[in-house]
């Protein structure tokens, strides 16, 4: 116990973490509803992996010039000597797995969805975090350009289901093993004279990994890369034609596109089609909404020293400002991202297989349904509340809500509270669409009150029928 001289450490989130508050489990509820049903409904079947793999995973497929190989894994060795580290990503741990289990010998293709949490070790700022969620899409075993575009179809279904507004796609493709190397060295032409004028890390890049010029958001940088050589200009016939064929699609299909020819992506395992979903939306309120709607993160007093230290450390250090003064939601927020992988199989010691897949991140889905005010439909709320009067009905109350449990009848309530109309506020706010009122008089009769919220009409039934009348309500 500390002396009362003693001060008590108040303990907070680890930098970048967050908790998901009750309040904002409906969204998280409503995400998670939506991509399943949409996920199984196109044939993806749900797989879960370790959040722990060999670090090594990750350096052999994202990339070791890639920023999250550079900087942001939580890579430490165990206490026997393995070198593992918190999965920041989930499609090299899937292409472990296809190999791993054999999924080779299924039928192609093989199509996979998940969701959960990884871990980057980023500054945290609006919508970046240190841990964080995504559900993804992978589709491994097909070539064609039409695997490309279920991705698409799915995650933008997936997107208005859900009820977001104002989504683009970006689009580019990255080429093959044939194609790109010549328009790696075309950039590399290019950026030779130009490369003083670049920033330190693009200057490390241009001899690395000159594609990654092309994902640098420094001014100079970014206006030295507008002149520069386009990748669509280098595709071999094969990827040309793979990517027109995808365009095509997606102008069947009415995805919102825009072609980005400088869109590389991060991640080194990408051939071929790479793309990003944005949401564009701008609320006219948007700093307060925005305020609210993200999980908070504390700058002020987030466990100062260390942290602080190694934030300074960083290269790259990215200020935490304040949502409000950084004009949150101005700025397109990238909900998602995703691309084909035609060589990751391959290179983690697989028979070659292609993949095409794209992962959305929770908490951004979460922010931006929040931020455009989408209603959750009634269907994934508790349709019921149920309030009880006095001591008897008290005591008749679990009966009733075990009834309902058993014929799998969600109900809220707040056995708790005394009062009515402090029940009746509670469901008014969890927007129920009936109360079942127990009193007294109920109690004894054997009966129960259906009272219809929005309307305030009530009907008295017998608790037996109760069910059989509910069935008929809640299917309407
Ligand atoms: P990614 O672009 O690195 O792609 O991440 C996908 C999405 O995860 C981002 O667009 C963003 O919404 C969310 N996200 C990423 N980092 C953070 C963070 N620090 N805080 C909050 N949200 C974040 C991938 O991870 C690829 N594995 C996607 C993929 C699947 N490609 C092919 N298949």
């Amino acid at each position: 116990m500390p002396n009362k001289k003693q001060k008590l450490k108040i303990f907070q989130t680890p930098r970048g973490t967050h908790d998901i508050l009750p309040q904002d489990q409906k969204y998280w509820d409503r995400i998670r509803t939506v991509s399943q049903t949409l996920a199984s409904y196109y044939g993806f079947e749900r797989i879960d992996t370790p959040h722990l793999e060999s670090t090594d995973l990750f350096l052999h497929t994202v990339g070791p010039t890639s920023d999250i190989v550079e900087k942001q894994m939580y890579s430490f060795k165990t206490r026997g000597g393995d070198a593992l580290t918190l999965r920041p990503e989930g499609t090299a741990p899937i292409a472990r797995s296809y190999i791993e289990n054999g999924f080779l010998n299924l039928p192609q293709p093989v199509k996979l969805y998940y969701r959960g949490s990884f871990f980057r070790h980023e500054s945290p700022q609006r919508g970046r975090y240190r841990e964080f969620h995504q559900w993804g899409l992978e589709l491994l075993g097909e070539e064609s350009a039409i695997a490309d575009a279920e991705i698409f179809q799915v995650c933008s279904l997936f997107l208005s289901e859900l009820g977001l507004k104002d989504i683009l796609f970006y689009v580019n493709s990255v080429g093959c093993r044939e194609c790109r190397p010549k328009y790696r060295s075309a950039l590399s032409g290019y950026y030779r004279s130009r490369v003083r004028g670049l920033c330190k890390d693009c200057k490390r890049r241009y001899k690395d990994n000159p594609l990654r010029l092309l994902d640098c958001k420094e001014e100079k940088c970014v206006t030295v890369k507008k002149s520069a050589p386009q990748i669509l200009d280098h595709l071999c016939e094969a990827c040309k034609n793979h990517f027109t064929v995808l365009l095509e699609f997606l102008d069947e299909i009415g995805v919102a596109y825009m072609l980005n020819p400088y869109l590389v992506r991060g991640l080194d395992y990408y051939s071929r089609t790479v793309f990003e979903i944005a949401s564009t939306y701008v609320a006219a309120s948007e700093p307060e909404v925005a305020r609210e709607a993200l999980p908070s993160i504390n700058a002020e007093n987030r466990n100062a020293g260390d942290e602080k230290k190694e934030e300074d450390e960083e290269e790259n250090v990215v200020t935490e400002v304040p949502i409000k003064e950084e004009k949150a939601g101005k700025e397109p927020l990238a909900l998602g991202g995703g691309g084909r992988y035609d060589y990751l199989v391959e290179l983690l010691g697989g028979r070659p297989t292609p993949g095409v897949g794209m992962a959305l991140g929770m908490e951004r889905l979460a922010y931006a349904m929040k931020q455009q005010q989408v209603k959750i439909p009634a269907s994934s709320r508790q349709k019921l509340f149920f309030v009880h009067l006095g001591e008897l009905a008290k005591k008749k109350s679990f009966k009733i809500i075990e009834m309902l449990r058993r014929a799998n009848i969600a109900i809220a309530e707040s056995l708790g509270k005394d009062s009515i109309k402090s029940q009746l506020k509670l469901a008014d706010r969890a927007a129920s669409e009936y109360a079942l009122i127990l009193g007294q008089k109920e109690a004894i009769d054997g009966t129960v009150i259906i009272r219809e919220m929005s309307s305030g009409t009530q009907e008295t039934v017998l608790q037996e029928k109760l069910i059989e009348i509910l069935k008929q309500k809640l299917r309407r």
